[in-house]
């Protein structure tokens, strides 16, 4: 039992450094759970006004973590990730 639980947790770390985001379940996720309080008027505002906060591909990931946070998602890393690839692509293009 113990050696299937480190056997689990062994190949989840290895999946999670293999994983490669998904900008479509990005995009999906996003509209469901991110359009609230960003789309205001119109979504692209935040992500591409002259003084956005993200100004690097790793802080995108930190502020995406951030948001979910707040708003208590609970999502899996592997979520935030398809999210931030989908704003990347979308709109930060890092
Ligand atoms: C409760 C309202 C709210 C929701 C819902 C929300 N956010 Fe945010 N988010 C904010 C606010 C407010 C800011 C601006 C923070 C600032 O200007 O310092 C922000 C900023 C951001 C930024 C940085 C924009 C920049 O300046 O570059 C990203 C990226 C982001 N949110 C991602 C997300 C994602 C992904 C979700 C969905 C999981 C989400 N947010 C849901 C309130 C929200």
């Amino acid at each position: 039992m113990r050696l299937l639980l480190i056997a689990a947790i062994v190949s989840s770390q290895a999946f999670a450094e293999d994983y490669k985001p998904d900008a479509e379940n990005g995009a999906f996720l996003h509209g469901d759970h991110c359009v609230d309080c960003h789309m205001v008027d119109n979504h692209e505002a935040l992500y591409t006004r002259e003084n956005r906060v993200v100004n690097e591909r790793i802080r995108l990931n930190g502020q995406v973590s951030a948001c979910v946070q707040v708003l208590n998602l609970g999502w899996f890393p592997d979520e935030e990730k398809d999210v931030s690839e989908f704003l990347n692509q979308e709109y930060y293009k890092f």
